[in-house]
């Protein structure tokens, strides 16, 4: 944790979930989050994102989408654009998650013009960075963070409230986590680079039993869940571990 930030537990629902399973969900959550100290956020997919902003509104858990597209509007067939989320109610809005570097091959450059039309349209951005097992095998993974947060990260990011998640690529839904010492080596270089008033979170294999000892270290200032944000009693222990 990082002094004077408030925590942040963000559910990153990916391609999950029917609207039946998505409202009970939300509720679930929203049953558990009175008198939570970290704030707590839901992704759901883009169908869902109006539906739940109104369902959550008056419970104290925020809604996001999991990306948006970089122009205000036009002719972008299948995008939806950051004023449409914001209109909806969203408050934030993944970007550049590695799933969809990979799916989609996004660059760091469409990430921060992605950076960009979400804080203009008043949508909290969550950039994701992180390395692959290759790199980090390689001893490349603080480089290789640097780099996609060089290249993700717009000017304007720290004043607006920006958050950055750190999501080693062999981390995500495998089970397997870096060790706390490689956590907190990683969250110290992105400290320096992005300064103190920047939430880091961590995501990765995230869930109750590892949860608290990640939330406790420096620099590590909130999560991003996967797998564990389906399961309302997951989410809302690993928010618990915050604090
Ligand atoms: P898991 O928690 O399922 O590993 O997913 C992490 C993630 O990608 C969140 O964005």
């Amino acid at each position: 944790m990082t002094p004077g930030l408030r925590p942040l537990i963000a559910g990153n629902w990916k391609m999950n979930t029917l609207v039946g399973e998505a409202v009970d969900l939300a509720r679930a959550v929203a049953a558990g989050a009175a008198g939570s100290k970290a704030e707590l956020l839901v992704c759901p997919p883009f169908l869902y994102v109006a539906g739940l902003a109104g369902l959550l509104k008056e419970s104290g858990v925020a809604v996001g989408a999991q990306d948006c597209h970089a122009k205000a509007k036009g002719a972008h067939t299948g995008d939806v654009a950051a004023a449409m989320l914001k209109d909806v109610g969203a408050s934030y809005v993944i970007l550049g998650h590695s799933e969809r570097r990979a799916d989609h091959g996004e660059t760091d450059a469409q990430v921060k013009a992605k950076a960009e039309a979400a804080m203009a349209a008043g949508l909290t951005p969550i950039v994701c960075v992180g390395e692959t097992l290759a790199e980090r095998e390689a001893g490349e993974a603080e480089a290789v963070v640097a780099r996609q947060l060089t290249g993700s990260l717009p000017e304007g990011f720290v004043n607006a409230g920006g958050v950055v998640a750190y999501e080693p690529v062999w981390a995500i839904g495998t089970g397997k986590v870096p060790t706390e010492a490689d956590i907190a080596a990683l969250h110290a270089a992105m400290r320096a680079q992005v300064g103190a008033k920047t939430r880091l979170l961590y995501g990765g294999s995230m869930k109750p039993s590892n949860a608290a000892a990640i939330l406790a270290l420096p620099n590590v200032d909130g999560g991003l869940i996967g797998g564990a944000a389906l399961v309302a009693a997951d989410f809302l222990a690993i928010a618990a571990a915050a604090g």
